[in-house]
């Protein structure tokens, strides 16, 4: 089967493209690097060609709001548009758990992205994850002032990159749902979760149990980023993943 990855040379993108090829699929691996770009258009047609399962895992050049919702927008539109001329079967795209109930730019962004997916005439599986455990540093950097991350004491339930490219394989070869998957592994206190990791990789700063502290500007609740329903997909706990990404370095 004919698979395109858009986004295919990133965290996810790599990982499943892997996967996909040793299924003995045939895997286009696109991206701006490749010559397929959402944004202009370029090279997309081509890629399409003869393809039956698409699956979106772009991310945005520039995570600042007006920026990330035209990325997602012209992406999804121009994305979706030469699906439908090549009657593609399935289109997978990957989003976030919560984000219609958790207001930040980056989380407006893919809402509009699965509005598009939902409106379009392609059948489809929007799979939602919660944050990557690869994506810690940069949640801490961003709560960061000075040696002092501050964050909210509300549940945190963070996936690794490699179950999360497992279940998007598994997925687009699937029958598509016309619906949402979520997806999430361990569940604990963020502020827990992310003093457990900076103390496993060496990183000083302290963390502070703040329950005014915002999630990317955004106010969050306890349940406020993970999924309401008792969700337990995904193998990779944070000391799984910590011990993994220790034997890699
Ligand atoms: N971070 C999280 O915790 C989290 C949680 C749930 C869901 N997600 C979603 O997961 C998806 C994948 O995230 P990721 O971290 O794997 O992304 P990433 O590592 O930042 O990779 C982004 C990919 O998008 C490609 N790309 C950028 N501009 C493009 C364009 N104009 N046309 C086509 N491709 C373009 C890049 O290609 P080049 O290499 O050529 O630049 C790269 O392959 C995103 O949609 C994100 O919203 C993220």
């Amino acid at each position: 089967m004919k698979i395109v990855v858009i986004g295919g040379t990133g965290l996810i993108g790599l990982k499943t493209v892997a996967i996909l090829r040793q299924g003995g699929h045939e895997v286009v691996a696109a991206s701006p690097k490749s010559g397929v770009n959402t944004i202009t258009g370029e090279g997309l047609k081509e890629a399409m060609a003869g393809a039956q399962v698409v699956i979106d895992l772009a991310n945005s050049p520039s995570f600042e709001d007006k920026a990330v919702l035209e990325f997602f927008e012209t992406s999804g539109r121009n994305l979706l548009a030469a699906e439908a001329a090549a009657s593609v079967r399935h289109h997978v795209a990957l989003s976030i758990v919560a984000i219609d109930r958790t207001d930040n730019g980056y989380f407006r962004a893919k809402v509009t992205q699965e509005k598009l997916i939902a409106a379009s005439s392609i059948p489809y599986t929007i799979i939602r994850s919660t944050q990557f455990l690869e994506f810690l540093r940069g949640i801490a950097d961003s709560s960061a002032d000075g040696n002092i991350v501050r964050l909210p004491p509300v549940l945190f339930q963070p996936i690794a990159a490699d179950d999360v490219a497992a279940i998007v394989a598994a997925v687009a070869l699937a029958a598509p749902r016309n619906g949402i998957v979520e997806i999430a592994p361990e569940r604990a206190p963020f502020n827990e979760i992310v003093a457990r990791y900076l103390k496993a990789v060496g990183d000083p700063r302290e963390v502070v149990r703040d329950r005014e502290a915002r999630y990317f500007g955004g106010r969050v609740e306890e349940r406020s980023l993970v999924p309401l329903a008792e969700v337990r997909l995904g193998r990779i706990g944070l000391d799984e993943w910590l011990r993994r990404s220790q034997t890699q370095a």
